[in-house]
């Protein structure tokens, strides 16, 4: 990136931070407060070397909430967040990384925490069989298609069949298209036999206004978990892309897009990974006019979010009003497809 193009970034970042009609970043749900449980002590950021109460106090309004973080971190980022010398950041890194045990892992450990992963039903067996049993979580997976291919209708469906599995479950829902329909959930409980109430109060809906929303709502999904101790199953982004490809128009900005998109995929992957969380993605589709063979069609957001996400579901509509979905990258399932018609109470075998 060229000096002149940080410049632009910089600027930029300004004029947003002083746009004032921002909206706080905030779930809406009718759930009570949760019970504030009492913590067990951890060591936490506070106990870092060259760690007093300012710095801790400026890392957790940072997001820097646990160790983990600090261990990921750059050291730039470090530096610019806690404001501190490089080498004060690079103590603090090297200490956190230290008490996580961080490195390798034999590959027993590893099949010991795949036993941990669930599978989110999705209602219709033919997609739970090409899904080998669900959407899983402590992984992402990105649906891409065309308009009305019924990307919004999984992530709904997905959200009540994650309720209607575990009854302490939370839903974060990102709603970058206002396509959220209360009503819809209801139908889809009428079709699993869910109270209509239960499962929205256990919905947290955010509708994200602009790309720096959309990423800040996504970096607090941290906190509704440890400082709210929501029992968070479920992230929804619907649609990932839709505010990026509306803010960045034209060639020259695409690198700067992706760089942005990047930093977006990566928060939803600690999420899904840290918390082993299903984080269900939705992605629009460009028309390539230069396809002559196959499918004219291309997803958005090109390698960065093709290889952050663990599973890519094609979805498009079939004949006869049907759908198919194709599952066209995972790491350990066959690339299949299945075909369905979408209901007013779920998906349909056909
Ligand atoms: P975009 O967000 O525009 O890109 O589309 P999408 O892929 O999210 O499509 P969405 O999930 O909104 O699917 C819309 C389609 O779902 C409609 O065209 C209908 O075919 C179907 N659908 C939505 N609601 C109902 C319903 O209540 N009953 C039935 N039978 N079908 C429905
Ligand atoms: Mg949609």
């Amino acid at each position: 990136m060229t000096d002149a193009e940080l410049e632009l970034t910089m600027e930029e970042k300004t004029e947003i931070d002083n746009i004032e009609v921002m909206p706080e970043p905030s779930f809406e749900s009718a759930a009570p407060e949760a019970k504030k449980v009492k913590e067990e002590k951890k060591p936490g950021v506070q106990d870092l070397p060259g760690v007093g109460a300012a710095t801790a106090e400026k890392l957790q309004s940072a997001g820097y909430h646990d160790l983990m973080s600090i261990a990921v971190s750059s050291l730039g980022q470090l530096c610019e967040a806690a404001g501190v010398s490089e080498s004060v950041a690079r103590k603090m890194i090297n200490a956190a990384r230290d008490s996580m045990k961080m490195g390798f892992e034999t590959g027993l450990d590893i099949l010991a925490k795949r036993e941990l992963v669930q599978r989110i039903s999705i209602g219709s067996e033919n997609f739970n069989t090409l899904m080998e049993g669900g959407f899983e979580t402590g992984a992402i997976t990105e649906c891409f298609g065309e308009f009305g291919s019924g990307k919004t209708q999984v992530g709904h469906l997905l959200a009540v069949n994650a309720l209607k599995a575990d009854s302490t479950a939370t839903v974060v829902y990102i709603d970058t298209e206002n396509t959220f329909r209360p009503e819809r959930i209801k139908q889809f409980c009428d079709g699993v036999g869910l109270d209509h109430d239960d499962a929205l109060s256990r919905i947290m809906v955010a509708k994200a206004y602009n790309t720096d929303h959309q990423m800040l709502l996504a970096e607090k999904v941290d906190s509704l978990i440890t400082e709210q101790k929501k029992n968070v199953r479920l992230v929804v982004v619907d649609s990932l892309t839709s505010h990026f490809r509306a803010e960045f128009i034209g060639r020259g900005t695409l690198a700067e897009r992706q760089q942005k998109l990047n930093r977006h995929m990566h928060v939803l992957s600690k999420i899904a990974n840290s918390h082993n969380i299903c984080v269900y993605l939705t992605n629009q589709v460009m028309s390539k006019p230069d396809q002559f063979f196959g499918d004219p069609t291309q997803s958005i957001g090109g390698h960065i979010v093709a290889h952050a996400s663990t599973f890519r579901i094609y979805l498009r509509k079939g004949k006869k009003g049907s759908r198919v979905a194709k599952l066209i990258d995972a790491p350990n399932l066959a690339d299949g497809e299945a075909c369905f018609m979408v209901t007013e109470n779920g998906f349909q075998d056909i």
